[in-house]
């Protein structure tokens, strides 16, 4: 019995040489401080890692894709045994994971695709497809798109093209709305439409606003209507509503967001933005904590989809959770009966 035991230890700590010893590290790479909502994942990862015993390396990139490079080298150096990354650019980092790759260290992508490489393990992020969804078919619904007449002029805000998050969010959105576009009911007045001509470098706010100021000069500056604008994320979202407000709107048209970011719930109470998607970060961080516990104790990670997630090199097996929209109507029990806010951080 004892031989047995012993055999089956030795097993394991062959297959799994660095798990071997009691602390196993886990290294956290998140993209930048600036967002309210990677201080949030990284403080929950940090949490629920530390709460499941391991030793957590957690660092801020500050969007700086040379310095993420460089922090996930010393993770690796200071002997990491699994990465987790919410990468800046999920195209630069093949290099550096090809290291990671040699020398066994798991890879999981946290919520946005690295792209490119085979380094990469698993994937957990949001249906990130279906966010865009829900964004579109809430202005369809909004705005009656379905049964009304008369036309409606929206323009459309994407996210960071680096970012592969972006595209599955416009692309989710545009198809809710493209009937309407195509039928004549959806007028977008600027003419851009393309993926390439909305996006937004870094998800900036600043750039978001600069883009709507120009907009509004060259197509709304004469009066006419805009009934809404399609923002990917709360980043841009409150650059556009900075800048309608700034121009002087006093009716706001339908906005659309991401995250439930502090600002953006305000938003939403005080009447200047629509909706905004709800991404329990909570969420995202136990399920990267079941892949990290499966990964350590030579188990396959949940996983739920197989199809979806090609980085050009790979399909990525991705664990998605489903998103859901908080608007006015029922943000309270959403964010604030879940625990996720205190009335005191939204200024109730
Ligand atoms: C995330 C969004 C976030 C955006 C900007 C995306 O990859 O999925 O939740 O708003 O990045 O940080």
């Amino acid at each position: 019995m004892k031989r047995i035991l012993l055999v089956v230890l030795l097993v394991a700590v062959m297959a799994f040489p660095s798990m071997a010893s009691a602390a196993v590290r886990i290294g956290v790479a998140m993209p930048t401080q600036s967002l309210q909502r990677w201080n949030q994942d990284g403080a929950n990862m940090k949490a629920q890692l530390e709460a499941a015993g391991y030793v957590v390396d957690l660092q801020y990139a500050n969007n700086d894709v040379a310095l993420q490079v460089s922090q996930l080298e010393n993770m690796i150096l200071n002997g990491a045994d699994i990465l987790v990354i919410a990468s800046i650019d999920g195209a630069s980092l093949g290099t550096v994971l090809a290291i990671a790759k040699d020398e066994g260290i798991p890879v999981i992508a946290y919520d946005r695709l690295i792209m490119a490489t085979d380094a990469v393990s698993y994937y957990a992020t949001f249906d990130n497809y279906m966010v865009g969804t829900i964004q579109g078919e809430y202005l369809v619904d909004k705005l009656e798109l379905a049964t009304r007449t008369d036309p409606v002029n929206i323009e459309i805000v994407g996210g960071s093209a680096d970012d592969n998050n972006a595209r599955f969010f416009y692309q989710g959105a545009y198809d809710a709305i493209a009937p309407y576009i195509e039928s004549g009911i959806v007028v977008v007045p600027s003419g851009q439409i393309a993926f390439e001509s909305v996006a937004t470098m870094e998800w900036s706010s600043e750039r978001a606003q600069a883009r709507m100021d120009d907009l509004i000069a060259a197509n709304y500056s004469d009066g006419t209507p805009l009934h809404a604008v399609l923002c990917s994320n709360d980043s841009t979202a409150l650059g556009v509503t900075n800048s309608l407000v700034n121009a002087g709107f006093e009716e706001m048209p339908y906005i659309t967001g991401q995250d439930c970011d502090i600002a953006n719930t305000k938003n939403i109470l005080a009447g200047l933005q629509s909706m905004s998607i709800f991404k329990d970060t909570r969420t995202l961080a136990s399920n990267v904590v079941s892949m990290v516990e499966a990964i350590v104790n030579g188990e396959e990670p949940p996983i739920n989809d197989t199809e979806t997630y090609d980085n050009g090199v790979k399909i990525v097996p991705t664990f998605l959770s489903a998103p859901v929209f908080a608007d006015i109507n029922n943000y309270y029990e959403l964010l604030i009966e879940s625990g996720y806010y205190t009335e005191e951080q939204l200024g109730l």
